[in-house]
């Protein structure tokens, strides 16, 4: 019966566009293969699981953590990877369609992992490619291993995923880790307060979509400090202004520093990376600051998406 097929069997050759594409239950499934892969991804245990299988890198916009995370994510699994020389070095530059590019990147190897400026740029690659597309980051879309990994922070800091308060700080218009970690949080019964300057609120149509939520809103950080266990924070995401004095109006107007953190002793701050001047590098060595260890759960979360879609056995 289709109803009692493991999670695993239901990933078979999927695409990984948004987070709406997940049940909780294969998001649960995709953290406990993660922790169960943490030692492979800090390098203490060895495996070869992965070998023969090729991921591509097709990356038009900017990454540093997501591409060599999931470069370590393979090699480390024995796999290799292909990465796509940048837009101006390849046939990008001469005009070639993101279709016809995936159509045959997809034919030299087994997953593409795209990350492009344009929203629906992956569920459009998605389309034309005959192998699993990861969304990496599609305009002011959606960023969905961002979000498992989020996850997979939350649940080991916290213990628990199940209605956690979670503040998102920042810009909450334009970034897409916000809006794939919101809709996440959702399902599991979170109370969400949406924390941003006036110009950089969350989309309505985004907000429709949290129904299993509790949502708070409001501007000033210092008010929700004291209830939440968990300040998501997020950098201005100065690429998708249309008008660079929008982008002047609101650049500089949070920054959490740690006398802010003094009031709540449980509390964790997290950070997509890369930060600019909205997080004090004062708060790296408090206890507070989770971001580099977010960072580095990287490689155990996208490993166990590798792993359930190219069906491997670790
Ligand atoms: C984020 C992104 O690309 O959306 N970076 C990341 O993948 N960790 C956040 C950002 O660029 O601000």
């Amino acid at each position: 019966m289709a109803g009692d097929e493991p999670p695993l069997a239901k990933f078979k050759k999927r695409h990984i566009i948004s987070m709406r594409d997940f049940t909780k239950e294969e998001i649960d499934f995709i953290l406990e293969v993660a922790e169960r892969l943490e030692p492979y991804a800090r390098g203490e245990r060895r495996s070869n699981a992965l070998a023969g299988k090729l991921l591509a890198n097709l990356f038009f916009e900017p990454s540093t953590r997501t591409r060599m995370s999931f470069e370590t994510a393979m090699k480390r699994l024995g796999g290799d990877v292909l990465n796509m020389s940048g837009v101006e070095a390849s046939s990008i530059a001469k005009g070639e369609s993101l279709a016809d590019t995936v159509r045959v990147i997809s034919k030299y190897c087994d997953v593409i992992v795209l990350r492009h400026p344009k929203e629906g740029a992956s569920r459009l690659a998605a389309e034309f490619s005959e192998v699993p597309v990861i969304n990496a980051g599609d305009g002011a879309g959606q960023h969905p291993t961002q979000t498992l990994l989020d996850l997979y922070t939350m649940k080991k800091e916290l213990g628990r995923l199940e209605g956690l308060k979670v503040a998102l700080v920042g810009d909450l218009k334009y970034g897409r880790t916000v809006h794939s970690l919101a809709y996440a949080l959702s399902l599991y019964g979170a109370e969400i307060y949406l924390v941003s300057p006036e110009l950089l609120k969350m989309p309505p149509e985004i907000k429709e979509d949290l129904r299993g939520a509790k949502i708070h809103e409001t501007s000033d950080v210092k008010e929700v400090i004291s209830d939440v266990d968990v300040l998501y924070v997020t950098r201005i995401q100065r690429e998708r202004f249309p008008d660079p004095t929008e982008y002047l109006k609101v650049a500089g107007s949070y920054r959490i520093t740690p006398d802010m953190l003094e009031e709540n002793e449980r509390l964790i701050v997290m950070h997509p990376l890369p930060r600019v001047d909205e997080v004090d590098p004062e708060i790296d060595r408090t206890k507070y600051a989770k971001y580099f260890e977010q960072a580095f759960y990287g490689v155990p979360v996208r490993m166990a998406l590798l792993v359930t879609l190219l069906e491997a056995e670790v």
